[in-house]
């Protein structure tokens, strides 16, 4: 696509090597004193400077003491650089130079003393200078001495004078330089007859003459090998057109193939079309015209256009003066050039003609003007156009735009960037040239309609900050589009490349892309350039399978990768970086999760009901909280009751028919933990009943253990229940209760008016013995974990006593 490239070059590459070199060096130098390996450099550019600084390193090769105030240079101010090469001093107020002061600096190659007031120069012999630079200074003569004619190395010399006679300019006649630069802004003529200068060898002459005065030339220049002239000032409102091409004439005479920029032209039309039409038939390549004021009318001119060499012309900035005028006088001339490309920008134009007869243009750059849709309507004669730029005008339909490009045969790049367009479905079709590739969009009002309005052949399309919200579904294919521009629209998803199956660079920063979906990995398959930086991305667990997927393209491709990628949502995972964020896969998985669950609670209702059947779980359970209960009871005794004064730990209580249990299982076990037990009768008191028996060890002993049974509730309970009924007693200290269930009594057993018992089996608070060996051992750590062993017991003497 070398069409695409901006033609004109102002400064063809006539600089040399070294000057490259110098520029860079200046930019790198840009920190005082810096040194890199052979260069060491001062900058001291605008630094309120009235002398040269005294404590400059002597290693200094280049020197910048541009825009200060330094009036006057000595040679103690260069004596101990004896390496400096490169000395900057333009823009200050020196007047007076004494080459000489550079006595110790031979290898000086580059002097700029531009922007002084110097008036007065000395010369003294440097022979190693390239680059001399006189320019803007006050000198009535031009400052060139006898000793110039020695410089063989010099490259560019800049001048300036106030008056000029042919003999100035004999010592450097001879010389092969690549730059003149003249400056005559303070000229004031060279007396009275027109003076003949001597034949200058420079590849550039820039000629700089008076603003603000009508072009006068006393002087007759003329050059050899000149491939590059710029003047400047031109003020021709008089009309003498004639002054300023038969200067021409003679500066261009000798060369073959030139360009030419002419700055700052005041002319009329007329005129103007003069100057146009004197150097249709030069050998003239590249005309620039920067800054063009046309004054006086515009009137019609005739323009023969017939053979030229010219290739390209390019004016930025007409500033027209003239009120009122048919503006086809001016479109036609244009229009109908027989030049490859031109370029008018910046100049308020409104419209432009279609050529009257096949152009051969095939650059067309008409930016920043006035040009409506209406511009080069059903135009068959730029069919050899390649590219059109039309960027920032006033065109708004694009539709009407398309239109237009339909009979521009050969038109690859249209830059419609920086206007009003928008797109309305309900207008007819829209036909592209078919041979569009690349198309400039960005900067409109376009919204997701514009996909229903593309040439389907385009490899580029650019449509960068627009109003899109969405890539409709049902468009036509864009099988050739490489590069998508899309950035600092409003879409909240990545395209796919179902609709784009050639995609290879995508630029979407700053969008609203939340949740980009996983599908765009899928489909885009040769993607080699992703910019997706500054979108609002949603961290969720959507998000992941997104940024794994950025993760593994290599940062070649994902531009800004991982800095530029941060989540915007949900808050606690703002600012973190998408590289950074990670969730489980659980918690992202539905499914995995639902199925987690069910596995969980499966294997724990399996693993209870083997527990439960087999091990008879609940039993240990109800043990064990039993046990954990009782031994917190058994420690909190409160203090009244360890004071009160009892002979036994416990009492026990059982049915005859329990009694091998008892004897052989119950006692023996208590007793072996030292539990000194009261049996009512082995304990018996003659003379008492046996319900005051009981009674009287109930009331001797800490702690009460009845073993229940079937038995049990037939033949004994009633004894205690009247002493329950007598006995508050025994509702508060429910806590010295033990009852052991021996064997299972179903609840209709037991008879109603047993309330007691009742309430006491309801609440499950005894123990059951376990048949099962294995369990007994807990039954026994229960039974053992209700004592207290801090408890005192008093002799049992005392009791036989009272009786
Ligand atoms: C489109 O035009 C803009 C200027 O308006 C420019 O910055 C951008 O690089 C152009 N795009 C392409 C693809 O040339």
């Amino acid at each position: 696509m070398c069409t695409t490239k901006l033609w004109f070059i102002p400064d063809p590459p006539i600089i040399n090597t070294f000057h490259f070199v110098l520029i860079f060096v200046l930019i790198l130098g840009s920190v005082i004193q810096h040194s890199s390996q052979n260069e060491f450099i001062g900058n001291y550019s605008n630094s309120h400077l009235s002398h040269v600084p005294h404590h400059l390193s002597p290693k200094t090769t280049v020197l910048d003491l541009s825009l200060n105030n330094i009036t006057e240079i000595q040679i103690e101010d260069f004596k101990l650089l004896p390496k400096l090469r490169v000395l900057i001093l333009s823009h200050n107020r020196i007047q007076h130079l004494n080459i000489s002061v550079f006595k110790f600096n031979q290898d000086l190659e580059y002097l700029d003393l531009s922007h002084n007031n110097l008036w007065d120069i000395s010369c003294h012999l440097l022979m190693n200078l390239i680059h001399l630079d006189l320019s803007f200074n006050e000198f009535e003569f031009l400052p060139i001495c006898e000793e110039f004619s020695n410089l063989s190395q010099l490259d560019f010399l800049g001048l300036s004078a106030k008056r000029i006679q042919k003999s100035d300019l004999l010592p450097v006649s001879h010389l092969n330089l690549s730059n003149i630069l003249l400056d005559l802004e303070r000229f004031g003529g060279a007396k009275d007859k027109l003076e003949t200068l001597p034949v200058l060898n420079t590849k550039k002459l820039q000629i700089i003459f008076p603003p603000n005065r009508a072009f006068f030339m006393q002087l007759n220049i003329s050059v050899n090998n000149l491939r590059s002239l710029q003047i400047t000032n031109i003020n021709l409102n008089n009309d003498k057109c004639s002054v300023f091409t038969d200067f021409l004439s003679k500066v261009i005479h000798n060369s073959k193939s030139l360009n030419l920029t002419l700055y700052h032209i005041e002319d009329t039309w007329k005129c103007f079309v003069e100057i146009l039409q004197f150097l249709w038939h030069k050998p003239i390549e590249y005309l620039y015209i920067y800054n063009l004021t046309l004054v006086g009318k515009i009137g019609f001119e005739l323009f023969t256009y017939n053979e030229t060499l010219l290739k390209g012309l390019k004016i930025e900035f007409i500033n027209i003066k003239v009120y009122i005028f048919l503006q086809s006088n001016i479109y036609n001339i244009f229009s109908n050039m027989n030049i490859n490309m031109l370029t008018i920008t910046d100049s308020r134009m409104l419209h432009m003609s279609c050529p009257f007869k096949p152009s051969p243009f095939q650059y067309l750059n008409f930016a920043n003007n006035l040009f409506p849709d209406t511009i080069f309507p059903d135009c068959k004669n730029l069919s050899l156009l390649q590219t059109l730029i039309l960027q920032k005008n006033k065109l708004t339909h694009l539709s009407k735009i398309a239109g237009m490009t339909e009979k521009m045969k050969s038109l690859k790049h249209l830059d419609l960037s920086q206007n009003s367009i928008s797109y309305d479905e309900e207008k007819k079709n829209c036909s592209w040239s078919e041979s569009l590739l690349v198309l400039n969009l960005s900067s409109n009002e376009l919204t997701e309609s514009v996909f229903r309005c593309l040439p389907p052949s385009i490899t580029v399309l650019d449509l960068y900050r627009n109003k899109i919200k969405s890539i409709p579904k049902n468009i036509s294919n864009l099988e050739s589009l490489q590069e998508l521009n899309i950035a600092f629209n409003f879409l909240v998803d990545l395209p796919g490349c179902s609709t784009f199956s050639s995609l290879s660079v995508l630029i979407i920063q700053h969008n609203s892309v939340s949740h980009p979906s996983a599908h765009f990995f899928n489909s885009c398959q040769n993607i080699k350039s992703l910019q997706a930086e500054d979108n609002p991305f949603l961290c969720t667990c959507e998000l992941r399978e997104f940024s794994k997927n950025m993760a593994t393209l290599s940062s070649q491709v994902v531009s800004g990768w991982p800095h530029s990628y941060k989540c915007a949502f949900p808050d606690n995972y703002k600012g973190t970086h998408l590289k950074d964020f990670h969730l489980s896969p659980l918690s992202c998985n539905i499914v995995l999760l639902l199925i987690t669950i069910v596995i969980v609670v499966l294997v724990f209702v399996i693993v209870t009901t083997f527990f439960c059947v087999y091990f008879d779980l609940p039993w240990y359970l109800r043990m064990i909280f039993q046990w954990a209960r009782m031994r917190r009871r058994a420690r909190n005794i409160p203090l009244d009751e360890l004071e009160k004064e009892v002979q036994f730990h416990a009492f026990i209580s059982y049915s005859e028919l329990d009694s091998p249990w008892v004897k052989h299982e119950l006692l023996p076990n208590l007793e072996q933990e030292e539990i000194r037990i009261c049996l009512h009768e082995r304990n018996f008191v003659p003379g008492k009943s046996i319900v005051e028996n009981i009674i009287n060890c109930i009331e001797k002993s800490h702690k009460s253990i009845f073993v229940l049974s079937p038995n049990f509730i037939q033949s004994e309970w009633c004894h205690y229940e009247l002493y329950f009924a007598h006995h508050k007693l025994f509702h508060e200290r429910s806590d010295n209760l033990i009852l052991i269930l021996l064997e299972p009594i179903p609840q209709y057993n037991i008879p109603a008016k047993y309330h007691k018992l009742k309430a006491l089996m309801a609440r499950r608070t005894y123990l059951e013995w376990p048949k099962e060996k294995g369990k007994q051992a807990l039954f026994w750590a229960n039974i053992r974990a209700a004592f207290n062993r801090k408890l005192t017991l008093v002799e049992e003497a005392n009791d036989v006593e009272i009786i």
